[in-house]
């Protein structure tokens, strides 16, 4: 059946089949039962089915891989699916070879350089399109000029991306130090995989794959060559300077991590393993739980997976609606709760000016972001004043047309205070060409203009990677940028994974207080990236394409975090008492009530000198300021009750 009356006959049984069995929208494809699972299993029926000599079709795992329809290999404790096929299929790597993104970047690269068109292709394609690729260059049915765009066109086996067999075929020789997608791929046909003595009968007799366990397999070093990529360095003509550029060092990133040390491997937090394993087949129907690492292998590209989602009929795409939004949700909540820390906190400041610090802490295992070096993360910080509700100062904010405001033309510097609206701190890596013009051209990277990216934690400058790893210039010159602080406020140790900065905010509207909000955001494809690549959208289907579709998507940042402080003029630091302030207070001034660091109220209340209840005060309300103009001159205290069940009194005066 051809692709687009596959769909128009398949779509009206997705919808029965989303309301009626995939009703849970975070993990729609979560447990599958007859029917059900038997539709799944149809559906993957699209994907390739392709026999090579060293590779074959993720489709051929479906068999033994998909969904059970007795619902009992393949699950987690609770019998939800661990389907490998059925969690890979709607990852990046899954479509990794059709996605369009990456289409029009190859198509971009070869039009800027026309001599080297195909070489480039034949980079691009090594780990977009691995299994094409090495069977091409194994089988020696490549051309002289390698693995092609053209070549990969009609090839289901590269058209599978970054397939079953791409990555269970690995051998493990040299992993740690190969890049590039230089694989090497077993010439045997056998399936390395995580656990011990597997029961080969029935898999090779079907797929000629025989399961063999094979340790490298929990390991790092199996993504590592896809996963480290340098390009030899071309100048303004096209020619090769001799020079090496490493564009891409997530696993040398995590080398130089406290998780390398830590033996928490990529898989560790990419493939959780399913608590107490699971049956790694659907048959035969005797198999046991085994160890089973889940496949669901997301990152930060929500984006691109919406992206895909919406155009997947276009682009040919054999993951269902469902599958996508299960692995958004993922990749959501993975930059949501597992990926930063963010922390914010007031300064002592002198009149008229506002002072607070932000922090934020890596929680991945490589820097944040990693990888493609489109990827950025930003602040924003907003200071609104508690009386009048005004927003008193607004760094970071975001457009769909403008973007992210105040980012410079060229590229943001990295700031460690920032004091103008103009300022945004902007984590991102940004290389320039052998003049020092910034550049999204992979083939001219040249000198590193700007990484602030955030250090894992354990990210040592002494360390044997770091050459390939290294801060830009002006992170290298912010001398807290991933230190620890000791307790005297002095400079500690290197390896904390964070950054801190400053906001000073001057300020005469005469706020006596203020909310300031601080959101951390991330976008994986920003507008600029890819602006200079759409002016060839005339000479390239793959550009236009991918313009068109970029153009009609919500590009909106992810929200990855967000923390709100309240601050006070005249704060003035680690006090250990609770005050009010201003003390002594005049008739047409608010009292406010300013908690130690780290304290909140339960309840407050006005009393006179004796004690006496004068009146109940919101909480929010003693924060922030409220009135005393009805009360006499004289001597009161202000009651409060703790959290812990503590009490507190502070005497005040009114003028
Ligand atoms: C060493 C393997 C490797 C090679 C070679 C390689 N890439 Fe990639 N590419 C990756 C990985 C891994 C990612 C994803 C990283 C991430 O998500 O941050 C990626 C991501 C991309 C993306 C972003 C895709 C998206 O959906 O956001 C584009 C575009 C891209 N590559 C283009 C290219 C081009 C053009 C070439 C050839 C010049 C190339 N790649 C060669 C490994 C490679
Ligand atoms: C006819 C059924 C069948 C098909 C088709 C099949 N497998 Fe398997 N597979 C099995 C069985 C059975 C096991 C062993 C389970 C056990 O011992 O508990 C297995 C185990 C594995 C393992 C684990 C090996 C280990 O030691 O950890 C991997 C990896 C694997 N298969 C990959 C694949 C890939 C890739 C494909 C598609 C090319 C595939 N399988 C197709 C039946 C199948
Ligand atoms: C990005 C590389 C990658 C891709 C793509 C991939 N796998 Fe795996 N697979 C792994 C790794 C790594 C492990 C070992 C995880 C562990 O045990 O820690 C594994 C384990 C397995 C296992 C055994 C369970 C275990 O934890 O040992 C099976 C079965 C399996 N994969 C099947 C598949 C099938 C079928 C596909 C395609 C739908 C697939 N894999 C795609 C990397 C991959
Ligand atoms: C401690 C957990 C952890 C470990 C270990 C880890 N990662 Fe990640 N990784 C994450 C988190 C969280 C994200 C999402 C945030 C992000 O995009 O940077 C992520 C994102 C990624 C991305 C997408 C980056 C981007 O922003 O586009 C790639 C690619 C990646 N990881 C590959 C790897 C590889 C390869 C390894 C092993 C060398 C590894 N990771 C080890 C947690 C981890
Ligand atoms: C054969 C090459 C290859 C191998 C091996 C490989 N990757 Fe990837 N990986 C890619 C490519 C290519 C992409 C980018 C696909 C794209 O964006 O179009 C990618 C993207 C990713 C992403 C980003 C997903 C997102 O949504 O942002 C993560 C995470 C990731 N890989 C983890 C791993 C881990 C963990 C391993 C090892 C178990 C591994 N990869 C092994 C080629 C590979």
């Amino acid at each position: 059946m051809k692709r687009a009356n596959f769909f128009a006959f398949f779509l009206p049984l997705i919808s029965v089949g989303a309301g009626v069995f995939l009703t849970a929208a975070e993990d729609p494809h979560q447990k599958f039962k007859g029917d059900d699972a038997a539709m799944m299993r149809w559906r993957m029926g699209e994907l390739c089915t392709e026999e090579g000599v060293y590779f074959t079709g993720s489709g051929n795992c479906v068999n033994c891989h998909a969904p059970d329809p007795e619902g009992e290999a393949l699950v987690d404790e609770t019998g939800h699916t661990v389907s490998p096929v059925t969690d890979w299929q709607a990852t990046m790597m899954a479509n990794s070879a059709r996605d369009p993104f990456w289409q029009a970047k190859v198509a971009h690269e070869g039009l800027v350089n026309p001599d080297h068109r195909e070489s480039i292709e034949n980079v691009c394609t090594a780990c977009h399109a691995p299994q094409g690729f090495h069977e091409a260059h194994l089988t020696g049915a490549a051309g002289p000029n390698g693995y092609t765009m053209e070549d990969l066109a009609d090839d289901a086996l590269g058209l599978d991306g970054v397939g079953c067999a791409a990555c269970h075929t690995i051998d493990d020789i040299n992993l740690a130090g190969r890049s590039n997608g230089d694989l090497p791929i077993n010439s045997e046909n056998v399936a390395w995989g995580g656990f011990e003595n597997p029961w080969d009968g029935l898999m090779s007799g079907q797929t000629g794959f025989i399961p063999v366990y094979g340790e490298h397999m929990r390991n790092s070093e199996v993504c590592a060559s896809c996963h480290s990529l340098y390009v030899h360095t071309q100048d303004l003509g096209g020619e090769e300077t001799g020079q090496v550029y490493f564009e891409q060092t997530t696993y040398l990133e995590w080398v130089n991590s406290a998780f390398n040390a830590e033996n928490v491997q990529c898989q560790g937090c990419h493939m959780p393993l399913v608590e107490g394993g699971a049956i790694a087949a659907t048959q035969p129907n005797w198999l046991f739980p085994q160890r089973f690492g889940k496949h669901h292998l997301v990152g930060g590209n929500a984006f691109m997976l919406k992206l895909m989602r919406d155009n997947a009929v276009t682009l040919e795409l054999s993951a269902s609606p469902a599958q996508f939004d299960s692995t958004i949700a993922r990749t959501e909540r993975s930059l949501q709760n597992e990926t930063a820390h963010l922390n914010a906190w007031q300064l002592p400041s002198q009149d008229g000016e506002w002072l607070f610090e932000v922090e934020i802490e890596n929680a991945a295992g490589h820097k944040f972001p990693s990888g493609y070096p489109s990827r950025m993360a930003f602040l924003e910080f907003v200071l609104v004043s508690s009386s009048s509700g005004d927003t008193l100062f607004h760094s970071g904010k975001w457009s769909p047309e403008e973007g992210v405001f105040g980012r410079d033309e060229g590229y943001e510097p990295h700031w460690n205070e920032i004091s103008s609206e103009e300022q945004v701190q902007v984590y991102e890596t940004v290389f320039g060409d052998v003049s020092g013009t910034p550049t999204q051209l992979l083939e001219r990277a040249s000198v590193l203009l700007k990484d602030n990216r955030v250090a894992p934690r354990g990210f040592y400058s002494n360390h044997l990677a770091y050459d390939t790893v290294r801060f830009g210039p002006m992170a290298e010159l912010d001398v807290d940028f991933n230190h620890y602080r000791n307790a005297d406020g002095s400079v500690g140790e290197e390896g904390s994974g964070t950054d801190r900065l400053v906001y000073r905010i001057a300020d005469a509207s005469g706020a006596t207080s203020v909310q300031a909000s601080v959101r951390l955001h991330y976008i994986a494809v920003p507008a600029r990236w890819v602006s200079g690549m759409f002016e060839y959208s005339d000479q390239s289907e793959a550009i236009a394409t991918f313009e068109s579709m970029f153009n009609a998507s919500d590009r909106t940042p992810v929200l990855m975090k967000s923390t709100t402080v309240l601050g006070w003029m005249g704060y003035d630091g680690g006090s250990e008492q609770w005050r009010v302030a201003p003390n002594p207070v005049a008739d047409d001034q608010l009292i406010r009530l300013i908690p130690p660091v780290g304290e909140t109220a339960m309840a407050v209340w006005l009393t006179d000198s004796n004690g006496r209840v004068l009146r109940e005060v919101a909480v929010n309300e003693a924060m922030n300021g409220h009135g005393i103009s009805d009360l006499a001159a004289g001597v009161y205290f202000a009651r409060i009750q703790l959290f812990d069940g503590g009490w507190q009194a502070v005497r005040w005066v009114k003028l």
